[in-house]
């Protein structure tokens, strides 16, 4: 079939994007279903800094490529032996697709799973087909989702049914950023109520660590940004303190003000710079994870003796140490009932036409999420 998408033809073009427009929305070509995989119908589609990363080179992904991995929509057709979803079936999508059969799925870290991370980097879908082409050639799908455009062809592992009772521009968000951010407190750290919690970084990712700290019962919420305007949001979200990163002493007052740093430290800007500070700011015994998702050339270096001496741990989450099928439901299910406002990070709906501007107010951290509604 014929449809509108968004195609990231050069990776690294000038900013502002607006106008070196390194993404075209055009219209391309989306074979049916294979076995295993399902059309969905696009209803919303989150922009992530991790699609920004792939527009500035970043991450490295082979072009053209149509972006988008947050997004929710409705299943248009399924393929033979899908039997996950049906027709009507309202879904989100999850960005790290997983076979169930390799070690890190066989120990209930889906979110790892090797032919899935593969598949991911060379913009295939699980099964390494490709199903998106322009004038014949093939067109990447960015991990396994390619959600900025009208409809996508995605494995049935890619998706998660969800309760039709969730509005889809808001359950966009749950595919990336809330299981991300919330994923990263409740699953990776697994913060105690009553502790004293740090976040770097406040876009879709921190802020929803913000709030799933907020929800357990942090004592302490602390937060930390380049931008005052994030540092304001974050106050009204529920952090107790803010800090802003240009300052050179941040950390050592940051460390002051909680009597010797934070007990769990969220990084969730995706720069070596806001690591060393998530890392310095955590107290003795304390544990440090890391969400963002630096350039790969770039390396953090460690304090190996605080490491040692203070019993520090350092983890990585990645896609919030997420079990999708388990957690989502739940997650939605903390929404519904109030407890977790992740809709305060919808800043605005866009046109999947706006995708390029949109790029450099995401750039300029001029917004939180933006959702490109169908
Ligand atoms: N691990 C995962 O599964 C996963 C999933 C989604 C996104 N990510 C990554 O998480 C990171 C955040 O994504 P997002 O969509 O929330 O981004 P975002 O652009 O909305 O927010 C990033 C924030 O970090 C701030 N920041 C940048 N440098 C900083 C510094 N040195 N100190 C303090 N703050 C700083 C920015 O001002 C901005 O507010 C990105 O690297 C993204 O690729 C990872
Ligand atoms: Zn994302
Ligand atoms: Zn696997």
């Amino acid at each position: 079939m014929k449809m509108r998408a968004a195609v990231l033809l050069e990776a690294g073009r000038s900013k502002p994007y607006a106008n070196s427009t390194p993404v075209a929305v055009t219209e391309v070509d989306l074979d049916p279903p294979g076995p295993g995989e399902v059309l969905v119908e696009m209803k919303a589609a989150g922009v992530c800094h991790s699609d920004l990363s792939v527009v500035n080179g970043t991450r490295k992904r082979p072009v053209p490529i149509v972006l988008g991995h947050e997004a929710a929509g409705i299943i248009a057709e399924v393929g033979p032996g899908v039997s996950s979803v049906k027709p009507g079936d309202h879904i989100v999508f999850i960005f790290a697709a997983s076979c169930g059969h390799c070690e890190p799925c066989l120990s209930g870290r889906p979110g790892i799973c090797e032919p899935g991370t593969l598949a991911n980097a060379e913009g295939r879908l699980l099964n390494g087909d490709k199903r998106l082409s322009l004038d014949g050639k093939p067109i990447s799908h960015q991990s396994g989702v390619s959600c900025f455009a009208e409809y996508a062809v995605a494995s049935e592992h890619s998706v998660i049914k969800i309760d039709k009772s969730l509005p889809l521009d808001e359950a966009a968000l749950f595919s990336c950023a809330v299981i991300t951010g919330v994923g990263a407190v409740l699953n990776t750290a697994q913060v105690k109520p009553g502790a004293t919690v740090g976040v770097v970084g406040l876009g879709g990712v921190g802020l929803n660590a913000l709030l799933a700290a907020k929800m357990i019962g942090a004592k302490r919420i602390i937060a930390i940004d380049l931008l005052d305007s994030k540092l304001a949001l974050a106050r009204q979200l529920g952090a107790t303190d803010t800090f802003n990163a240009n300052d050179p002493d941040c950390v050592a007052a940051m460390r002051e003000a909680t009597g010797g740093g934070t007990e769990y430290t969220f990084e969730a800007a995706g720069t070596v710079e806001a690591m060393n500070i998530a890392y310095n700011v955590t107290r003795r015994g304390g544990t440090t994870v890391s969400s963002g998702l630096s350039h790969p050339d770039h390396n953090a270096a460690i304090n190996h003796l605080t490491m040692v001496a203070e019993e520090r741990t350092l983890k990585g989450s990645y896609m919030g140490s997420c079990v999708p099928v388990r957690d989502i439901p739940r997650y939605i299910q903390l929404y519904q009932q109030g407890l977790l406002p992740v809709d305060r990070l919808l800043s605005e709906r866009i046109k999947l036409a706006d995708i390029n501007a949109a790029f450099d107010k995401l750039d300029r951290g001029e917004t939180i999420r933006q959702v490109i509604v169908f």
